[in-house]
């Protein structure tokens, strides 16, 4: 099932999303900077890929590839859509374990999707067995905030920065970089991890 907070979320976000996010969702103009080499006919993940700004540069990073775009927001998939990207699927659905086969991908990007997601003991464990074995993981993403008044506001928009979803990632998969960067004077950071299973 979509969850609804989600999809109404994005019905009035989406169409400003391109124009608004770049002022504090830092890390993802740089991001194809940790994309790893990978072997052509690779296939990749785009997880939670919203209006497509990531699944675009993996489109030209890889363009032997085969890469979908998942998102739960019909909203924001349809200004994905309209990118026309050449070798793209989209898939419209809540991430879960079913979603795909086990050890599908060589490689799955998560910006800043993976703090919007609930039960993130659960998504982590589906990425790791949708995962190939020598398959990597590439997430930027809201990382803490010493602020709880700021917290208890990005909660109001779906972001949880309660997860700690960097020592998350941390402890389940092996990681080769993580990079963590302050925002706005130290309101809050965000990190860069890249790693494999
Ligand atoms: C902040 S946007 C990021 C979009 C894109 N990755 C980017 O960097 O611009 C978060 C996206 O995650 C999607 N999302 C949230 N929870 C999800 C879930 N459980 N399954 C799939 N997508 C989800 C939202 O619909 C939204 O498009």
């Amino acid at each position: 099932m979509i969850p609804s907070s989600i999809s109404n979320y994005y019905k009035w976000h989406a169409p400003i999303y391109d124009f608004t996010r770049w002022s504090f969702l830092f890390g993802r103009s740089s991001l194809m900077h940790h994309f790893p080499l990978l072997a052509d006919n690779a296939s990749i993940l785009d997880l939670g890929c919203g209006t497509g700004a990531i699944t675009e540069v993996l489109c030209y990073s890889y363009p032997e590839s085969e890469i979908i775009g998942l998102d739960a927001s019909s909203h924001m998939l349809e200004r994905a859509k309209s990118r026309n990207l050449q070798n793209v699927s989209w898939i419209h659905q809540p991430y879960q374990s079913n979603s795909f086969d086990n050890g599908q991908f060589d490689l799955i990007t998560a910006s800043y999707s993976l703090t919007m997601m609930n039960d993130i003991e659960q998504v982590l464990h589906a990425i790791k067995m949708h995962l190939k074995p020598d398959g990597k993981l590439v997430v930027v993403d809201f990382d803490s905030t010493p602020f709880p008044q700021f917290s208890k506001w990005m909660k109001r928009n779906r972001v949880n920065f309660d997860v700690q979803l960097f020592n998350k990632l941390e402890k389940g998969f092996a990681a080769t970089s993580i990079q963590t960067q302050s925002a706005f004077g130290g309101l809050y950071s965000y990190s860069t991890f890249v790693g494999s299973k």
